[in-house]
């Protein structure tokens, strides 16, 4: 009997092990090494823009560049998160970012020039906390309602897959979408306006 127990917690423990590292090796590969050509520190301090290339970017992935001191996050948006902003619309505070901070460029649907690429200023409206990227549909945390997005470990806000806040959390407003530009088809410099 004790040596069929010793196997079995030891297989227990070996099964913990493995999930653990496929946990890691997930959030690994959704936020991959950031390619990008920034100018030097006292450049970045001052506001210059930088430049980020998304080509090596796969769908539902994120990658975070930093600009002006802040985060910028660039998200390759997969079919079915696009086709889920329709779906969360009423269950949004500002569906249409009739109040939020954006470039025109950014006022519509999408809050972006190329509906793939969704690219945010990565701090929450409320106090200014960094949400965390959270890709799954109705994880149990967060519940039916939410359709893939942010979530902001601070005090609870969640944002859909384009940005924008849910009612009945603290953040007022949709995440600020920055100034930027394409040069190519998966080059983009953020900072200037397109
Ligand atoms: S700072 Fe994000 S919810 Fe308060």
């Amino acid at each position: 009997m004790s040596t069929d127990g010793v196997d079995l917690s030891r297989r227990r423990m070996l099964v913990g092990v493995t999930a653990a590292v496929g946990a890691v090796g997930i959030v690994g590969a959704a936020v991959p090494f950031v390619k990008s050509w920034n100018p030097s520190a006292k450049a970045k301090a001052a506001g210059a823009p930088v430049t980020a290339d998304l080509s090596g970017l796969e769908p539902g992935q994120q990658m975070v560049v930093e600009w002006r001191g802040k985060p910028v996050w660039v998200v390759r948006r997969t079919p079915e998160a696009l086709a889920d902003l329709k779906k969360v619309e009423g269950s949004l505070r500002d569906p249409n970012s009739d109040e939020s901070v954006q470039p025109d460029f950014a006022k519509n649907e999408y809050r972006s020039i190329n509906k793939d690429y969704l690219i945010l200023v990565g701090i929450c409206t409320h106090l200014g906390c960094s949400p965390t990227y959270r890709p799954e549909v109705a994880p149990a945390d967060l519940g039916q309602s939410f359709r893939g997005g942010f979530f902001c470990p601070c005090h609870g806000s969640t944002y859909d897959m384009a940005g924008r806040v849910y009612k009945g959390v603290p953040a007022p407003l949709n995440l600020e979408v920055p100034p930027y530009k394409y040069v190519t088809d998966s080059v983009v410099i953020i900072g200037e306006s397109a």
